[in-house]
């Protein structure tokens, strides 16, 4: 079609069902800028190997940046006939500068090291936004932590009442896997920052382009080593979709808990109104729609990134028109991922905890009986001994239908003549939770090292 990237050798224009399946623009514009970007850098590279004229190269800097005005303010868009963004660009290009100029920015260079450095350049761009996001949501829950000293909850393995632990260690054990995620981020950047600009379309140019220069002055560490890897890998994209798809399940472990939480049954947390929402016919209901919204949207990301994955799979080199396909998945997860994490916080720093109710479930199901083993440990019983020892004490317990706390003197003695009256120090949910001093434990110690730790690590990523 009219300025069209291709053409000459073909006797008819391309059918309007091709074009139709070709097209693009409808989601690669939002690499325009980055386009113009990669544009002036090797507008600046064509002039250093004297291809364009000091003259010819500022009125291409120029034409440049009335196109990337455009694109701000909108008047630019991309027209029917287009077929990708460069094409459009480039068309766009010469109705400003005028086809003897702007025909020559074409030299030594293909879309597919185009495309192949835009979506790196876009990724590194939002790789900030969200690694910014997920900091933000890491400081709600270290001020959550923070703000709930001492406050004691039922610990849980199987969903079944376990051992207690402090609220701030359980929340913290939320916040280090998204520590984890912005140091992948920040790992995975290191990767990212590779320029294949100059790899032209697969086995690199004849013209002397300087690929340093390309990728230094688009903010890359440097140029890919080979064209043919640069041009048609796109495992730094698939690897970008992991890390999204990890924070969505990160998010998602805990919406769920938040989501139990928030039933009358747990009673343990309740939702600020602004982060809630109510049902169409029941008045009383307040729903917990953030944490569902991230749990379901998990599933978007892990299919995002599986659907990319198996895209790629088994595809020859070098550039094949299938990497196309690369790049609606990964920008749907970034954008998914930017609404969910803003809410997702605003919810997580409003929560209201109900410490009394937490604290009243916290002994419940003998949470304690692994006090009461470590208790005899202590006194020189042997771990295999007190295990049993105080596995009858529950079931005594049980037996009788009271908790290990309110066992008597006469029935700790009639278990266990190890199980003296002096046991009961360990059978309050702060005297256990005091007491977990080891590495990593929920004594009140231990987790406000550990926050402080989280929180240097979380600054440095
Ligand atoms: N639009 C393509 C993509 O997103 C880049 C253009 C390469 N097209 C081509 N026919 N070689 O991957």
């Amino acid at each position: 079609g009219e300025g069209a990237l291709w053409g000459a050798r073909f006797a008819s224009g391309p059918s309007p069902e091709l074009q139709e399946l070709s097209r693009s623009t409808h989601f690669d514009w939002r690499l325009a800028l980055y386009d113009i970007a990669g544009s002036h850098a090797h507008a600046k590279a064509l002039a250093a190997a004297g291809y364009l004229e000091a003259d010819e190269e500022q009125a291409m800097h120029e034409g440049l940046d009335v196109l990337a005005r455009g694109i701000q303010d909108g008047s630019l868009q991309a027209r029917p006939g287009d077929e990708d963004v460069h094409g459009a660009l480039e068309a766009a290009l010469i109705e400003v500068v005028g086809a003897e100029l702007g025909g020559r920015l074409r030299a030594g260079r293909s879309r597919n090291d185009q495309i192949a450095t835009l979506v790196r350049m876009y990724l590194l761009d939002h790789s900030r936004v969200i690694a910014k996001d997920v900091l933000a949501l890491i400081d709600a829950l270290v001020a959550q932590a923070d703000a709930h000293e001492g406050v004691i909850l039922p610990g849980r393995t199987h969903l079944q009442h376990a051992q207690p632990v402090l609220l701030a260690h359980h929340l913290q054990a939320h916040a280090w896997p998204l520590v984890r995620d912005l140091e992948r981020l920040r790992d995975w950047r290191s990767r990212a920052a590779v320029s294949p600009y100059g790899g032209g379309a697969l086995a690199g140019s004849t013209l002397g382009l300087d690929p340093q220069l390309v990728a230094r002055e688009l903010g890359l560490d440097r140029p890919a080593e080979n064209s043919l890897d640069g041009t048609a890998a796109r495992d730094v994209v698939a690897e970008f979709a992991f890390i999204t798809a990890q924070i969505g399940i990160d998010l998602s472990r805990f919406a769920e808990e938040i989501i139990l939480w928030n039933t009358r049954e747990f009673g343990f947390v309740t939702l600020d109104d602004g982060y809630s929402t109510g049902s169409s016919i029941m008045p009383q209901k307040k729903n917990p729609d953030i944490a569902e919204l991230a749990r379901g949207k998990a599933g978007r990301l892990v299919g995002n990134l599986t659907g990319l994955l198996t895209t790629l799979k088994g595809l020859p080199l070098a550039y094949n028109r299938d990497l196309q396909e690369d790049k609606e998945p990964v920008f749907d997860s970034v954008d998914t991922l930017e609404v969910v994490l803003p809410a997702f916080t605003g919810m997580v720093a409003t929560l209201r905890f109900d410490a009394a109710r937490m604290a009243e479930l916290a002994p419940q199901g003998f949470s304690l009986a692994t006090d009461v083993a470590e208790w005899l440990v202590k006194h020189r019983v042997p771990f295999r001994e007190a295990h049993e020892i105080s596995g009858a004490l529950v079931r005594a317990c049980e037996d009788s239908g009271i908790g290990l706390e309110d066992a008597s003197d006469e029935l700790l003695a009639s278990v266990s003549a190890h199980l003296t009256p002096e046991v009961r120090e360990v059978l309050t949910i702060e005297g256990s939770v005091g007491s977990r001093t080891g590495a990593g434990g929920t004594a009140p110690e231990r987790v406000a090292e550990q926050r402080a730790e989280l929180v240097a690590r979380a600054q440095a990523a």
